[in-house]
């Protein structure tokens, strides 16, 4: 009985120590911008849309266009919340023979200027078919904590020429809510701190609540307001109070039965019970169960909504397309939202001999290794005409392909479903022990086209090995 109240109190230690440091909010969608035909234009210094006709779905649309007429457009956004970092993410035309410069500018810092110089490659996105557009879409990420951000989009593109943004997006990494000002997301990252209740900052970078006081979300109060309860000097949420209705204790993942729509899963309340696992009257049963021994040596690629997301926060490296050397500075986007579903790659990492990988550490035995991850058919996969075979996209472990995705689809942007491509879940399923004590995962193709045609998307990406014992 001792041991078990030990026990509870050193989870409840840990789970607090946990939320002090918890990585609380960031990654803010704070703007988005031009992505639906109907939205209107607001705040900018031109606000002309024009109608665009084209191959890529993302492009088919009114388009917010700047003609030779407007070389600058800007907009200046306020009331930001507390943050210390924005990410912008912009889809850009440039339509008829791009001949030229286009620039991005954020306050006054330079984010990319790009040289159009190549008239003539790429496809007709937008009408004409007998002049040929480009399409590029990209990152930035700025450290920044003013409480406005003025965007400011340039071109001195040639006369016929114009630039269209199809999609803009400003996410902000915002402060913990015990932070008024700071230069990270966790609570010990401030660098100022709410005024009017005694706070002060200690040297460790965390906003302090005077006396008995207790600090909840930047205020100092006597008691924590439901569904938060105190914990130590600070209140926290409570997780027997939220989306739960029967729990055996005040500490996380004890929830027995969730409220409402929420499904249990490891004592969590959760709304959607993941992808690998299955919903038994409003609890998600794990498939790992299903294995004998079995083990996650990586989960991912599960985010819906996500900005910074991209593969290499996952340790995953890839190799970028950029077959026109036009894209300066940028990460490129690593992610496409098709048809309401968000994809990684997709666009990011598209064409001729482009691959994803990873590598794990595998320092036991095991019988048996289970790659499974959702794929979306981006363009047509068809024949590669260097080579003569059908083209392909691949797992590879080890350096072996254990499963592929052959042909299909049509020449249509971002996994066009209505349109015949497909989407559907891709698995490697080997039972060769793996000698080596490693597993590579490299995830790629044989494609023909360098770029707009064949393209690789995928998610919720799971590896289970069986261990022997
Ligand atoms: C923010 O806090 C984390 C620990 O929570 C620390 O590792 C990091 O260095 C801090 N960032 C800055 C810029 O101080
Ligand atoms: C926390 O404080 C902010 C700013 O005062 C407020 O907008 C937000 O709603 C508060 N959150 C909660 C959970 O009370
Ligand atoms: C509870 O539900 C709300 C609303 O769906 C959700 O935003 C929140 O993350 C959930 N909290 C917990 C601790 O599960
Ligand atoms: C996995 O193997 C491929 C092919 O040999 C190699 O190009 C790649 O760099 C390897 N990946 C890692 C993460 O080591
Ligand atoms: C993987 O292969 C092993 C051995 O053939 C088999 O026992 C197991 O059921 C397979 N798993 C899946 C998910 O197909």
């Amino acid at each position: 009985m001792m041991f078990q109240r030990k026990k509870i109190f050193l989870f409840a230690l840990i789970w607090a120590i946990l939320q002090i440091i918890k990585v609380n909010s960031k990654n803010l969608l704070f703007a988005r911008e031009f992505l639906n035909s109907g939205d209107t234009v607001t705040g900018w210094t031109y606000n002309n849309k024009v109608q665009c006709q084209g191959q890529l779905i993302e492009a088919n649309k009114q388009v917010y266009m700047l003609n030779s007429g407007q070389k600058q457009s800007s907009k200046t956004y306020t009331n930001l919340p507390n943050h210390y970092r924005f990410e912008i993410r912009i889809d850009f035309l440039v339509v008829d023979n791009p001949y030229g410069p286009v620039q991005f500018i954020a306050d006054s810092q330079t984010l990319a200027t790009y040289n159009f110089n190549s008239p003539g490659q790429d496809m007709s996105i937008c009408g004409d078919p007998s002049v040929k557009d480009k399409y590029e879409r990209v990152q930035y990420k700025k450290p920044h904590s003013s409480s406005t951000l003025t965007i400011t989009i340039k071109h001195n593109l040639g006369s016929y020429s114009m630039l269209g943004i199809t999609d803009l997006q400003i996410f902000l990494d915002t402060c913990h809510p015990f932070c008024q000002a700071c230069n990270g997301p966790n609570s010990n990252n401030c660098t100022a701190c709410g005024s009017g209740s005694g706070q002060t900052l200690s040297t460790s970078g965390t906003c302090i609540c005077p006396g008995q006081l207790l600090m909840q979300n930047g205020s100092c109060v006597s008691s924590c307001a439901p569904p938060q309860m105190a914990s130590g000097s600070i209140c926290i949420d409570d997780p027997c109070q939220i989306n739960c209705t029967t729990c055996s204790s005040s500490t996380p993942g004890q929830c027995a039965k969730c409220s409402g729509s929420y499904r249990l899963f490891n004592g969590n309340c959760i709304t959607q019970c993941p992808s690998y696992t299955s919903n038994i009257n409003g609890v998600c049963i794990d498939m790992i169960t299903q294995y004998w021994n079995g083990y996650y040596l990586f989960q991912g690629f599960f985010e819906s909504d996500f900005s910074s997301i991209s593969f290499e926060n996952y340790g995953f490296q890839g190799n970028y397309f950029d077959p026109y050397g036009d894209i300066p500075n940028s990460d490129m986007a690593t992610y496409s939202d098709c048809y309401g579903v968000r994809l990684y790659s997709g666009f990011g990492i598209y064409g001729q001999f482009v691959y994803i990988t990873n590598r794990w550490n595998i320092p036991w035995k095991h019988s048996s290794v289970l790659v499974k991850m959702k794929y979306v058919q981006v363009e047509n996969y068809e024949v590669n005409y260097n080579t003569n075979q059908l083209e392909r996209l691949s797992i590879n472990l080890n350096n072996q392909e254990q499963a592929f995705l052959l042909s299909g689809g049509t020449d249509l942007g971002c996994g066009r479903l209505d349109q015949g491509e497909t989407m559907g879940w891709l698995s490697a399923n080997t039972t060769k022990t793996v000698q080596d004590g490693y597993l590579n995962l490299t995830i790629t193709n044989n494609f023909y086209n360098p770029t707009w045609y064949e393209g690789i998307a995928f998610r919720e990406l799971v590896i289970i090995v069986s261990k022997c014992i």
